[in-house]
């Protein structure tokens, strides 16, 4: 028997609000702002969950949860993330780890680091230690840097034995 190994890559964006939660990896970081969109606007969760669907070529997010979609308005997006981690185990792979990056400017986010390795974790049925989660400032450069958005990165490698 073959193992047979898959990477996907992640990015999503989305601009910062008043009267928004900054929800990430399904964590509420207290702040004035909050990432706006259809869903709770988790740019990190949504990153990890494209990523997983680039690994095991299941198309993209939008493809299974329309934006356009009263059903999706609010959604607590661990459930797009989960939902992919499903639809990969169905194929038979299994994740080996995921790499993530948040580009926010404000607030710091690292004392929420282990929390948001947790949920993510936990949602992906892997210990944290395969959940590797880093921030960075876009250096006061650009939308993110002026503090009108938030950007999210995610690589996630899957194996499965054929
Ligand atoms: O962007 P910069 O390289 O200056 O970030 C330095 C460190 O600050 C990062 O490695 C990260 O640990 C932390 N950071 C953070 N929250 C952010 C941006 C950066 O905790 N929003
Ligand atoms: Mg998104």
């Amino acid at each position: 028997m073959a193992i047979e190994f898959r990477t996907g890559i992640g990015w999503d964006v989305h601009r910062l609000a008043s009267g928004r939660p900054l929800i990430l990896g399904g964590v509420t970081v207290p702040f004035d702002l909050g990432l706006d969109g259809h869903s709770d606007a988790d740019v990190l969760s949504h990153a990890i969950t494209d990523a997983i669907l680039g690994a095991a070529v299941l198309g993209d997010i939008g493809l299974h949860f329309s934006d356009s979609d009263p059903q999706w308005a609010g959604t607590d997006s661990l459930q797009f993330l989960a939902y992919a981690r499903n639809l990969a185990e169905a194929e038979g792979y299994a994740i080996v780890n995921v790499d993530s990056t948040v580009i926010l400017e404000r607030p710091k986010l690292k004392d929420y680091r282990l929390a948001i390795r947790q949920n993510l974790a936990r949602t992906l049925g892997v210990e944290p230690d395969r959940v590797s989660v880093k921030f960075k400032t876009a250096e006061k450069i650009g939308p993110v840097g002026e503090g009108r958005s938030a950007e999210a990165q995610a690589v996630v490698t899957l194996r499965r034995e054929r």
